[in-house]
């Protein structure tokens, strides 16, 4: 059971208030794309659903349990991208599995078959098989991201979390890279939660959405839901014209983000 349920998160810093009593739901499977202008607390609150932040008040529970610290079952993906550039991108998706082999083990090569073919798995769903020998560095940076995708991938988690996964990406890479983690969460059924600050992209690859407005949660709801009066709510006086210059707000994109590409490729 990996639904997620987040019950009146409160997470103070002195006395700025990050989170303000949010609660929401996760069913499990459900892509969820937290929305917000900068400092809004989306990364407070994917840090505190990860376990990296202690809450101030409330409660995460990952099906019954009450989460209180970093879970195996919970897989994060970085903006900065930390993948080592002079490995290749196989190696790096390999360690992914630091978790579960002993380090020594794991920088003497010592994975087992299992885990070797966990990593060649991940490379090939997030399209990067051919690639699997090349240089991290060598690498572009959306194709890095997909690296970080893929080592997150190679843990075998329940939930995946993503902070601002594409945010240093042009907008193509930051297309296809949404592309590749919403067919992997969706082909491997993982509950995913990733923070987003482009409009467009979100509404593209999500299913869910959270808005999150000076901490307090101004929005919860599906994609139809999702209007240009809820925008304003989220974004208050912030122009969002501009980031939603591509898309088509009453979109007839919907079926190409339910019905991913056959054969794990972007759903793009
Ligand atoms: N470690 C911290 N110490 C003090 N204030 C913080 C810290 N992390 C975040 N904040 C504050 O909390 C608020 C929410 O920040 P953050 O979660 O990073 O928002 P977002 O990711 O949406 O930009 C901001 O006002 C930010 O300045
Ligand atoms: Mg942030």
């Amino acid at each position: 059971m990996t639904d997620i349920t987040v019950d009146g998160l409160v997470k103070t810093y002195g006395d700025v208030t990050a989170l303000d009593d949010v609660s929401f739901e996760i069913p499990e499977g459900e892509f969820v794309v937290v929305l917000g202008v900068s400092g809004s607390g989306k990364s407070t609150l994917l840090r505190c659903l990860n376990g990296l932040t202690p809450p101030t008040d409330g409660e995460i529970l990952v099906g019954d349990e009450t989460a209180t610290g970093p879970r195996r079952d919970m897989a994060m993906i970085f903006q900065q991208h930390n993948i080592i550039g002079q490995m290749s991108a196989y190696s790096n998706a390999l360690t992914g599995t630091l978790g579960r082999t002993r380090f020594l083990g794991s920088l003497l090569q010592l994975q087992d078959r299992e885990e070797k073919l966990m990593a060649l798995e991940a490379l090939e769903t997030v399209g990067l098989l051919d690639e699997a020998r090349q240089k991290a560095r060598r690498m572009s940076g959306g194709q890095q991201q997909r690296v970080g995708i893929a080592r997150a991938l190679v843990q075998q988690p329940d939930v995946l979390l993503a902070d601002e996964p594409v945010a240093s990406l042009d907008p193509g890479s930051a297309q296809q890279v949404m592309g590749y983690l919403r067919t992997a969460a969706e082909e491997r059924g993982l509950t995913a939660v990733t923070s987003l600050h482009q409009v467009n992209l979100a509404r593209k690859f999500g299913q869910r959405f959270v808005g999150l407005r000076d901490g307090r949660k101004v929005f919860d709801g599906y994609r139809d839901e999702l209007t240009m009066d809820t925008i304003d709510e989220i974004y208050g006086d912030i122009d969002t014209e501009g980031m939603l210059a591509e898309t088509d707000i009453d979109g007839d994109d919907e079926e190409t983000i339910d019905q991913p590409a056959a054969g794990g490729g972007p759903v793009a």
